[in-house]
């Protein structure tokens, strides 16, 4: 960056690039917004929960509680035109910089778990597309050799299946893109991944639609159950909105700051969540007929669908019962698509931590994609070894004896949570909430005497923060105390 640059402030902001316009912006968000959450988490959770009462309370959440905080984040990063650590110091003070720093490390932390999974989903989608995975017997066992084959790079086949290998390419998939920055890169990207995904989800739907047994996969993730209904569920409904939608650690702040004034930010976020609630809405139609599929070929009365062995153990055996021409296009459609949602979503996670450093060290967007990226894929092994090689990581002492997975996974829930509480009360005691009603006015005249106007301010002061910190804190005791030892 120029020395020059630094003195121009107009001439900084151009040059840290911006979208090209709206449909770039609404699919890179919501490519930020549908990944593993949308196609691995939402089915299962929904499926634990009672279905229909956990699609309920997911919906409440995201309108209620997730749409005000989302068009918050967004308008933060628009009208200070800087990372989320520039943003909140640029029109909080420096102390209010150090919630930015807070979401930074929050993404850096997820996606050093994330890209893990993403890897596992690239390693399937080419043993399957190209290699002979479907041919397996016992695709459990094949999923703890594959999880924890990670340093062989000694034999081919060790190579083959390096885990190692997999992340280390999606990381460098992920740098390349946010390397070749803004427009070029992460909208470009986005632009056609995007669709691509809607189309393959379709296609998947139709297909498992036509098999047997699909009617009863579609009762079972419809017709609600209310006896499911426990306190349990909203928090996952909560934690799972928010993680869905990429909220809280200032990845739609970093996003927002690259769009233009004219933008309608009210508007694209209603289009954003709706993307995503259809996803994971869609994701749960394409599962829940596959599995009930297989409980009828395998004449049994329930497969397993929480957690890792839904998509890397009873999808593939899915794939396997459909015969190999078949199952190698389905189950390679299937694991592209997880590719495709991932990537998206990493591209996104990537960008805080190298926005921050482009804004704020005044350092090259190539150099610092590959290092941050180089930096976070380290970060991730601890991840890679906590599924068997390392039995210390794989049940912690202090975490009930989960792996280090989970428990990354879950401090990240929560910081999201937090972080979305504490942006609430950023906006209703330090930036004003009237700044914020300015910065929506822009790109969107009629806000100003609408209903929506009444409906942020009265959520975003009162109902989010207060609903946020509440949950928060409970979470919290869940996570370490159990709720039900409690209440
Ligand atoms: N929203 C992504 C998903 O559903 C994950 C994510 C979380 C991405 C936070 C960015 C920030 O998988």
């Amino acid at each position: 960056m120029p020395a020059s640059n630094d003195s121009n402030p107009k001439l900084y902001m151009a040059n840290r690039g911006n979208f090209s316009g709206r449909i770039g912006f609404i699919l890179t968000a919501a490519g930020s917004a549908v990944g593993l959450g949308n196609i691995w988490k939402f089915p299962y959770l929904a499926g634990q929960n009672g279905g229909a009462v956990f699609l309920f309370i997911y919906l409440f959440c995201i309108f209620v509680l997730c749409y005000p905080v989302m068009v918050g984040e967004i308008s933060i990063g628009r009208n200070a035109g800087l990372d989320a650590y520039g943003s909140y110091s640029k029109l909080g003070g420096k102390r209010w910089g150090y919630l930015g720093l807070f979401g930074i490390l929050t993404g850096i932390f997820i996606l050093s778990f994330y890209n893990v999974v993403a890897g596992w989903a690239f390693g399937y989608f080419l043993h399957i597309s190209f290699g002979d995975l479907l041919l397996e017997k016992d695709f459990g066992a094949f999923f703890n050799l594959f999880v924890n084959d990670i340093f062989d790079l000694t034999s081919p086949e060790g190579f083959a299946n390096s885990n190692f290998l997999f992340s280390i390419v999606f990381m460098a998939m992920t740098a390349f893109i946010v390397a070749r920055g803004i427009q070029k890169g992460i909208e470009a990207a986005n632009k056609i991944m995007m669709p691509i995904l809607y189309l393959i989800l379709i296609c998947i739907i139709v297909y498992s639609l036509t098999l047997p047994n699909a009617m009863s996969g579609v009762r079972f993730y419809l017709i609600p159950d209310i006896n499911e209904l426990k306190i349990q569920t909203v928090f996952e409904g909560l934690k799972q909105a928010f993680f869905s939608l990429s909220l809280g650690m200032g990845t739609l702040m970093t996003y927002g700051s690259y769009l233009k004034k004219n933008e309608n930010i009210p508007s694209s976020v209603a289009v954003i969540s709706l993307a995503d609630t259809s996803v994971a809405f869609l994701a749960g139609l394409m599962v829940f007929p596959l599995v009930h599929f297989l409980q009828f070929k395998l004449q049994v009365t329930e497969v397993a669908t929480a957690g890792p062995p839904l998509i890397f153990i009873v999808l593939p055996q899915i794939f396997h019962e459909m015969g190999p021409l078949l199952g190698r296009l389905v189950g390679g459609l299937f694991f592209l698509l997880v590719c495709f949602a991932a990537l998206t979503s990493t591209i996104s996670l990537l960008e805080v931590p190298v926005a921050y450093l482009v804004d704020q060290k005044k350092l090259s967007r190539r150099n610092v994609s590959w290092a941050t990226a180089l930096l976070i894929f380290v970060l991730g092994l601890p991840v890679m070894v906590s599924q068997g090689m390392v039995p210390a990581l794989n049940k912690l002492a202090f975490y009930k004896g989960q792996d280090y997975l989970v428990f990354i996974a879950d401090m990240c829930d929560i910081s999201l949570t937090v972080g979305g509480c504490l942006m609430c009360i950023f906006i209703t005691r330090r930036w004003k909430i009237k700044n914020m009603h300015e910065e929506l006015e822009q790109g969107n005249p009629g806000y100003k005497n609408s209903f929506l106007k009444k409906y942020l301010t009265y959520a975003i002061q009162y109902v989010c923060p207060v609903l946020l910190g509440i949950l928060s804190i409970l979470i919290i005791i869940d996570k370490f105390v159990g709720i039900g030892e409690i209440f």
